[in-house]
């Protein structure tokens, strides 16, 4: 719990181990050897993720390699987020850093991609001389040949494609970070009015992909040995809606493909909570059992300001009916503290909602004011930054606390988890997740990736639950009911 993010006060692990995650790529993915390597850094949420390995593919294919290794690499990527200040201006500074290396360098290419280089476009390339190109949300499938364009002769591109554009997948499905597991982008962009929030600015409108296209990606990625998929969208269990489906449908199709074991999906928006999903949640065997579903405040007027749709009353509602329903289910919940307006009270009904919910894990965010959002010079940001970061150590305390009891009471029992990976630094001590997306770590053999390993929690901290192997690795779970009644 060494390092904290400046922006949350999580710890950095803590940050890895869930839904957000900002990292360079590691390991690096291979690609051609002897080609020239390629450092790619990626900010920002899941969709970034897979974003980012639509970039690996076309470089794979126009014959680049990979390297964590600054001073290997012919250039460097940055597939950037715009969500808060923070998250920009952590590009700016390492931009201020490549251009330093770039006087030594010249020949170091450096490219921007993804929400900051939609929002900031030009901006970006007025401020930085030594940024080779900027490439928006709508232009990852370019970026190769971008790269090849700006090495061969040097000149500066601004490619910004716009936003409402057609959603077209060129994926690769054998190209990804995990064998066993893989995320699926099953609509883009967001309708949402949230008053806070830049994503449709950045990502467009709400572009659902259709129900054979999805299914069909997930057949490939299974018949390539996926055993998990992560479906993605900003509010995924709006998906179809436009076009007369729904998430649950979705589900109830996915159930029956063979080989294929369990299907999440990210990040839920609780005006779009139906009845149909949580049926479906309830009766397929394979949908994992934790449903991030941000409330953001737990104060009505805030919600109001922040233009969600719903109340405080509402969300609780939400949560019992959930809870009633789908036995073993956990709920992920993100929270913004200090945004305009936010009294004393308005926080502690926030305070009140995270004790009641007991969210499993939950992301806690400082407001941050975003240039052309609807709040942006309409609603003030009148609440100190002193007092955003109390209200935000305050609700960190509170949430590790829950954590902390929540892992505890589950010292003794029984989970199977699909193996995501090993230690960096101690191959032999592996991670995964249940279904309720509790994260187990463990000691095994690094070959075990990919499998299904039935384990018994022996020890717990706030943020890590500790197992032993009850059996050997399977490549099918053994029991499905196991992990839902845990
Ligand atoms: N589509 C998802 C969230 C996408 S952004 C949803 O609606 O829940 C991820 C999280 O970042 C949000 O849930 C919110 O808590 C936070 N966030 C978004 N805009 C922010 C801003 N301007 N300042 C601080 N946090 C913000
Ligand atoms: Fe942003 Fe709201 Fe859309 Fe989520 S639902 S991406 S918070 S506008
Ligand atoms: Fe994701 Fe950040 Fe863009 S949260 S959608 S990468 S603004």
């Amino acid at each position: 719990m060494d390092q904290k993010d400046a922006a949350t006060g999580l710890p950095r692990e803590w940050q890895n181990a869930g839904i957000m995650n900002d990292a360079v790529l590691s390991p690096p993915p291979v690609g051609t050897p002897g080609g020239p390597k390629v450092l790619l850094e990626v900010f920002g949420c899941q969709m970034n993720k897979l974003d980012a390995e639509l970039v690996v593919t076309a470089l794979k294919r126009a014959g680049y390699d990979f390297t964590d290794d600054d001073d290997e690499a012919a250039a460097v990527l940055l597939v950037t987020c715009a969500i808060r200040d923070q998250a920009e201006h952590r590009v700016h500074s390492h931009l201020g850093e490549l251009a330093v290396a770039k006087r030594s360098r010249p020949d170091l290419a450096v490219g921007v991609l993804g929400c900051q280089a939609q929002r900031e476009g030009q901006d970006l390339l007025t401020r930085w001389p030594s940024l080779d190109f900027v490439a928006g949300t709508r232009d990852f499938g370019k970026v190769a040949k971008l790269l090849d364009q700006v090495r061969a002769d040097r000149t500066r591109v601004l490619s910004i494609e716009g936003i409402a554009d057609e959603v077209s997948e060129q994926r690769d499905v054998t190209v990804r970070p995990h064998r066993g597991r893989a995320f699926v982008n099953v609509m883009r962009g967001c309708d949402k009015p949230c008053t806070y929030c830049v994503v449709p600015r950045t990502r467009g409108a709400e572009v659902s992909r259709s129900m054979v296209d999805v299914v069909t990606e997930v057949e490939e990625l299974v018949a390539d040995g996926v055993k998990e998929v992560t479906l993605l969208g900003q509010t995924v269990n709006a998906w179809g809606r436009h076009e007369g489906h729904s998430l649950g449908e979705l589900l109830h199709r996915l159930e029956d493909i063979d080989d294929l074991h369990r299907v999440r999906f990210i990040t839920s928006h609780p005006e779009e909570m139906d009845d149909t999903l949580v049926s479906a949640i309830a009766a397929c065997r394979k949908s994992g059992l934790f449903l991030h579903l941000p409330p953001q405040s737990g104060s009505s007027r805030m919600l109001r300001r922040m233009a969600r749709g719903y109340t405080n009353e509402r969300y609780r509602e939400i949560i019992a009916q959930l809870r009633e329903r789908i036995p073993g289910i956990e709920i992920g919940g993100d929270i913004i503290v200090g945004f305009s307006g936010e009294t004393d009270e308005d926080f502690e009904a926030t305070v009140d909602l995270l004790r009641d919910v007991r969210f499993s894990q939950s992301y806690i965010f400082r407001y941050s004011p975003r240039p052309g959002t609807p709040a942006f010079g309409r609603l003030e940001d009148d609440v100190p930054d002193k007092v955003k970061r109390k209200r935000l150590k305050i609700l960190n305390e509170i949430q590790t606390e829950i954590m902390r009891e929540r892992h505890e009471a589950l010292i003794g029992t029984r989970h199977e988890v699909l193996v995501e990976g090993s230690s960096r630094k101690d191959a032999r001590r592996l991670f995964g997740r249940n279904l309720a997306f509790d994260r187990l770590v463990f000691e095994g053999e690094s070959s075990w990736e990919g499998q299904f390993v039935t384990l018994e929690v022996t020890g717990a901290t706030p943020l890590t639950l500790s197992a032993k192997v009850l059996a050997e690795p399977t490549d099918a779970p053994r029991d499905t009911t196991l992990a839902r009644t845990t």
